[in-house]
């Protein structure tokens, strides 16, 4: 069972953050992740993924453009999206630059597209997904993991 992760980063943190997700989906046996960003992303990955797992730099408390433009392209999917599983993941640059509305955004669009959407664990903060301040910390990679590993079990409950 595939999971996408798929991100926009322009230095590298929210990059660093989908690659700790990525370990967490790839750490639960018969999920496997495929980390993309928005340049590489297809529409099969789309397509072939149970879930998929967004994630944007804060920019003006949205996710960026370039993210914005893959769902805005692939819209063509919607339907066949229906029932996926969800989440988001962001980094910003101020502690209170924006980070839960941008999640909401990107939370907003696969709702759109019809998915289940589900925030991070207790065991993390139980809250909207992933989200921190500039460069991920280890606690944030930790946070990082367990959503990857939160979605990789829904979806394979939503397909039992
Ligand atoms: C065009 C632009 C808009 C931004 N807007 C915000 C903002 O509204 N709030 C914030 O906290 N940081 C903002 N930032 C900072 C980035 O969200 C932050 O540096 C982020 O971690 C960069 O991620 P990246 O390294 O993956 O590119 C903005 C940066 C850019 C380039």
């Amino acid at each position: 069972m595939q999971i996408l992760v798929l991100y926009f980063s322009k230095s590298g943190n929210t990059k660093k953050l989908a690659q700790a997700i990525a370990n967490g989906v790839d750490s639960v046996e018969g999920a496997s992740a495929v980390l993309r960003n928005t340049e590489e992303v297809t529409k099969d990955d789309f397509l072939n993924a149970s879930g998929v797992i967004a994630g944007s730099p804060v920019y003006f408390g949205l996710m960026a453009a370039e993210l914005k433009k893959v769902f805005d392209d692939f819209i063509s999917l919607r339907k066949k999206m229906e029932g996926k599983v969800g989440a988001a993941f962001a980094t910003s640059g101020d502690p209170t630059g924006g980070k839960e509305t941008t999640m909401f955004s990107i939370i907003q669009v696969m709702m759109i597209y019809g998915m289940v959407i589900v925030g991070d664990p207790m065991s993390a903060t139980g809250h909207y997904g992933t989200a921190c301040v500039k460069e991920p910390d280890e606690k944030a990679m930790e946070n990082g993991a367990k959503l990857g590993i939160r979605v990789a079990e829904t979806a394979f409950k939503l397909n039992s």
